[in-house]
């Protein structure tokens, strides 16, 4: 990493290395949502009760009988008996209680275009675009899919499901037209929102072809919504069973829906993530707990009142951008801003820029950011005027403390909390990271379990480990937006989570995230990264056995092992490690044919960063192929011990040519 942004500093750099925490500043404490450290004892104390305070973000349309129930554990049910709509708790309550003037999004496009939703707006145009759904056929429990980029209409598509009861699955636009086919076959999704495309670095991209592409490969009828963003930049035609999101929303203009009555329990979204097979995984996320948990954490860990204005830079099509840019700062009442492009255009400063612009109070990013801002260096944010931020966060990946400490003085200026906080889709919400109001923050250390959250570092029997120590995340108890199953696999489900840890004779259930961390005395948590086989790149989780596939499909491939590797800015970076097949030489052109199948399959995101060919693969007695001698080589680390491997020799080979590029 570059040592730029420390020249000219030294005394803070000095303060800053030898110091381990970091108190929250004063002024920020005076004024922060949580403030009393007892909440922990109280919480412990009150469990499962202490989780009515979540649901009290709520209206309910009918109050729940139950806080929790775990007769079918480990699928817990929670606030049962409970009935309430998502999208109302995110609109219609707000506009009802005279604040439908509020901004609720303020959206940027990557041209520079500005457009504002309040309250009201979006409520109406969310209104309109139920209408149209329910003309087009969508049914409650039907399973929408959506598949666009940052565009307003997104969100608006996500709550007008909501409003209806038809779940969501909304497929990152970066993934490509096969990934969008497995998704709406694994879930018989009839229904498709997308976008004619979007604009990057100032050009524009087209992205509906790539949806038409998936489509073909979808095995029932569908009917898709077309949004058209790119307008005369790009023309594009509509296929029969296709509809123009404008002239919907316009047929169905001051039209309203009545929102749906739904069950605490029932399903609000899908979401598909990477697991250790090559086929990803539906999470399954319900209606009461999630919102009520989204609601809690974005009002006790991200600080965020009705007033503020506050910007995640993540996709939407991820679930940060579903917790923590839709659902959990809109049940609150915030305004939440959403930027389509990238930050580097028209150049580095855009995103100071932009909280200069909005004067945005919160800001949430990740890691992968925090190091190129890094790179490009300070001069960037110090054009900008970024006082009115109060409250900086990060997600999705480690955050090493070189990093934090940038992050801590050149944007927030010292003034600011950084909150580290750690979570998963499966999660649905934050579990491990500090209450910026009272916890001391320590650069690297996520933080301890959230008020109520039972979270542990365990050894491989399950014990936990002692202080300092490497070992495995445990959650011990369950919490209100953790995922209810696999969609449509529940054995699934319990294999991937609920066995490690678990005695299913005795009924007891722990969860198992598969992430490494270590814990120090004071309860503090430092997540290692994953411990199966999902790799982070750029905070993108992906399944190294989804990378293999896609590689062995290309014709001349007779093996291939991908692991991650790691990256000065990614966090981690794809390595592919590939063994032609006999009569196949490997060189650029099977290497070409490689990225592009794995591009064509998963999207660019998993694009090797390196294609390594070799007669042979690292494997033990066994047969197994030796994944963590690969790890080594390609993060440049001292091998460990490879007398346990059948062919020891290989490894120089392929250390050499790594090292040669
Ligand atoms: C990793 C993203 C360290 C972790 C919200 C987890 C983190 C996976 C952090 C989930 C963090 C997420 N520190 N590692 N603060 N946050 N991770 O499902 O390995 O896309 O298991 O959810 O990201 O990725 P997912």
């Amino acid at each position: 990493m570059s040592e730029e942004d420390v020249r000219g500093d030294g005394g803070l750099e000095a303060r800053l290395e030898e110091q381990e925490t970091f108190e929250p500043p004063a002024e920020f404490v005076e004024q922060a949502n949580v403030t009393d450290e007892s909440i922990y004892e109280q919480f412990e104390q009150e469990w499962p009760e202490c989780w009515e305070r979540a649901a009290d973000f709520l209206e309910w349309e009918q109050a729940y009988d139950e806080v929790l129930v775990e007769d079918d554990a480990p699928t817990y049910q929670w606030f049962t008996g409970g009935k309430l709509n998502a999208s109302y708790n995110c609109l219609d309550r707000h506009v009802e209680d005279g604040r439908g003037d509020a901004v609720a999004i303020e959206w940027e496009g990557e041209l520079g275009e500005q457009r504002t939703y309040t309250y009201a707006e979006l409520l109406a145009e969310v209104n309109e675009f139920a209408a149209a759904l329910r003309e087009l056929g969508v049914e409650e429990d039907d399973v929408v899919t959506m598949y666009m980029p940052m565009v307003p209409e997104l969100p608006i598509a996500m709550l007008a499901c909501a409003r209806i009861g038809a779940p969501h699955s909304v497929v990152f636009a970066g993934f490509s037209a096969d990934a969008l086919a497995t998704r709406m076959n694994s879930s018989d999704s009839e229904y498709l929102v997308t976008c004619d495309g979007y604009y990057r670095r100032g050009d524009a991209l087209e992205h509906l072809s790539k949806a038409n592409e998936g489509l073909t490969d979808v095995e029932h009828e569908t009917s898709t919504v077309v949004v058209d963003r790119l307008g005369d930049d790009v023309e594009h035609d509509l296929g029969a069973d296709q509809y123009d999101y404008d002239e919907l929303v316009a047929a169905h203009e001051g039209e309203t829906v009545e929102p749906v009555t739904r069950d605490a329990e029932d399903m609000l979204f899908l979401m598909y993530t990477s697991g250790t097979t090559g086929k990803p995984k539906g999470v399954k996320h319900t209606t009461a707990g999630y919102l009520a948990y989204t609601a809690w954490t974005s009002h006790a860990v991200l600080d965020l009142e009705p007033e503020d204005t506050y910007w995640c830079s993540a996709d939407i099509g991820w679930i940060t951008g579903h917790s923590y840019i839709v659902y959990g700062p809109l049940a609150l009442g915030t305004t939440t801003v959403m930027y389509e492009g990238t930050p580097d255009y028209p150049d580095k400063d855009r995103f100071w820029e932009i909280v200069d612009d909005y004067d945005v109070d919160v800001f949430y990013t990740a890691p992968t950011a925090i190091r190129a801002f890094m790179k490009w260096g300070a001069e960037y944010p110090e054009k900008h005027d970024l006082s009115s931020l109060r409250l900086l966060g990060t997600v999705g990946e480690p955050i090493n403390p070189r990093a934090w400490k940038w992050y801590y003085k050149h944007i927030g200026d010292e003034q600011c909390p950084i909150v580290d906080t750690w979570w998963q889709t499966e999660t649905g919400g934050h579990i491990i990271t500090t209450l910026p109001g009272v916890c001391d923050m320590k650069p690297g250390a996520a933080g301890p379990g959230l008020p109520g959250i039972d979270v542990r570092v365990v050894d491989a029997a399950g014990e936990e480990v002692d202080a300092g120590e490497a070992g495995y995340l445990s959650i011990d108890k369950p919490w209100p937006s953790m995922l209810r199953t696999l969609y449509r696999n529940d054995e699934r489900f319990i294999e991937e989570y609920w066995t490690e840890y678990s005695d299913p004779e005795a009924d007891e259930w722990v969860y198992f995230p598969e992430d490494g961390a270590k814990i120090d005395d004071d309860g503090y948590i430092t997540v290692l990264g994953r411990v199966d086989d999902v790799i982070n790149v750029s905070g993108h989780r992906l399944g190294t056995m989804e990378v293999e596939s896609a590689i062995v499909g290309t014709q001349g491939v007779a093996e291939a092992a991908v692991v991650g590797g790691d990256h000065e800015i990614k966090g981690e970076a794809v390595y592919a490690y590939v063994i032609p097949e006999d009569g196949y030489e490997g060189g650029d052109e099977l290497e070409d044919e490689i990225v592009d199948n794995v591009v064509d399959a998963i999207g660019p995101i998993a694009k090797p960063e390196e294609v390594v060919f070799t007669p042979e693969l690292p494997k033990t007695r066994s047969g197994k192929i030796m994944r963590r001698l690969l790890e080594d080589i390609a993060s440049g680390n001292e091998l460990g011990n490879t007398s346990t491997l059948r062919n020891p020799e290989v490894v120089e080979d392929i250390q050499r040519q790594v090292q040669g590029e």
